[in-house]
């Protein structure tokens, strides 16, 4: 008996789940160099926010392509639709980049995942539907957003319309190498790079520096001695200006989940990496929120951690964060928890509650992750402990006293 090809068989059904999840990792890293590029803090916070959902559809990728037989990413995606996609990281200022990332590249996602809903068989592709009727809203609304904030923006429309053309050159994301089965559009013959005149661009680079717009200036936290001497309301409030000054570890990570694209890093490595910049993310956003609450705006970044941080090489730079800083501060967390439940003030302990405790975390995964970096290497994490103290000594040009400022 003959009957319909309905639905999508393993192979192709792989082949379009590893095309997605190239294009999500992508927005991963792109999104976690411009993250420190972009000027607004509020688009900071938000970005960050979105690139974790990205990493939870990267995840749920995986996990799905695990079933199916895997196989190696972006030895599978076209070298055009890579081209094309991976493009946009050099955009030559932040509205082109968001431009071109979410309403050129993201809709272009989400017509392909729209597609493989639409083809799915419930029975056969159940698994599918399921995980594709979650990722779908979740990026239509990450386009609204971006459709709203770009709404009386004229810039970076050239450079949007040069990634729309160089993914029309490239066939779109449906296209494969070997073709099987696939639509292909018009130019599909030309490479991304033949068919698309981009605008001019400048290589994209890690900023020395945080890059904010003039409301956050470069300027100290109050050392933490000084703030126990205050009275509490006015504690507080400069307890929650360290809050909001997290942005410099969530920008600390967000060079590391950059790089690790490129230094072969384990995806589920990646994975951690995302969430624990997302915790960051969160913990300035922690201050933003309170601070306004008590009535003052965030206006200052002490940017010396990010600026050490960033000068050391990758593997000591996770070592700075994890088990430098972030164990330094740590023995202050349980107290600041409890001063808050006895003063009574338990919408600020709210916060550090959930910021304790996201904190024991990184500590701890952060010596895992460094013992897993370490694999073939003949030193131990006592050794990198040791040689990120040293670039400490290097970058600062005198000895270390105090790991932080404040
Ligand atoms: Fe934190
Ligand atoms: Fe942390």
């Amino acid at each position: 008996m003959k009957t319909d090809a309905r639905g999508w068989g393993a192979f192709e059904l792989a082949d379009r789940h590893r095309t997605a999840l190239f294009v999500e990792q992508e927005s991963i890293r792109q999104q976690s160099g411009w993250f420190l590029r972009i000027a607004a803090w509020e688009t900071k916070h938000r970005t960050g926010y979105q690139l974790f959902n990205d990493s939870d559809h990267a995840q749920w990728l995986v996990e799905r392509l695990e079933n199916l037989r895997g196989g190696s990413v972006r030895a599978t995606v076209s070298t055009a639709v890579i081209d094309a996609v991976t493009r946009n990281l050099d955009a030559p200022g932040e509205s082109a980049f968001i431009r071109g990332l979410y309403l050129v590249i993201k809709p272009r996602l989400l017509a392909f995942y729209q597609e493989t809903l639409d083809r799915a068989d419930a029975a056969a592709n159940a698994f599918d539907v399921r995980m594709l009727r979650r990722i779908i809203p979740e990026l239509e609304e990450q386009i609204e957003w971006a459709r709203n904030l770009l709404d009386d923006d004229a810039d970076g429309r050239a450079w949007a319309e040069s990634i729309e053309r160089a993914l029309d050159a490239a066939g779109g994301l449906s296209r494969t190498e070997v073709g099987a089965g696939t639509e292909v559009g018009s130019g599909a013959r030309q490479t991304g790079h033949d068919a698309c005149d981009a605008p001019t661009t400048v290589k994209f680079t890690l900023p020395a520096a945080i890059v904010f717009d003039n409301r956050i200036t470069d300027k100290p936290i109050m050392p933490h001695d000084r703030k126990m001497e205050l009275s509490f309301d006015d504690a507080v409030v400069e307890q929650f200006r360290v809050f909001f000054n997290e942005i410099y570890a969530a920008s600390i990570l967000a060079t590391v989940v950059h790089q690790a694209f490129d230094q072969n890093v384990p995806w589920p490595m990646i994975r951690w990496f995302t969430r624990h910049f997302w915790d960051e993310v969160r913990h300035s956003q922690f201050g933003a929120v309170r601070l306004i609450e008590l009535g003052q705006e965030p206006d200052r970044c002490d940017q010396t951690l990010y600026r050490n941080g960033v000068q050391m090489p990758f593997l000591h730079r996770i070592c700075y964060l994890t088990l430098v800083l972030e164990k330094h501060y740590m023995p202050r967390k349980k107290p600041r928890f409890e001063l808050y439940g006895n003063e009574g003030d338990l919408r600020s302990q709210l916060f550090a509650d959930h910021d304790w405790s996201d904190e024991m975390n990184h500590v701890r995964n952060g010596r895992d992750w460094l013992e897993t970096l370490l694999e073939d290497d003949a030193r131990a994490v006592s050794d990198i402990e040791a040689e990120t103290m040293a670039h400490l000594e290097r970058i600062t040009g005198k000895p270390v006293t105090s790991v932080s400022p404040f």
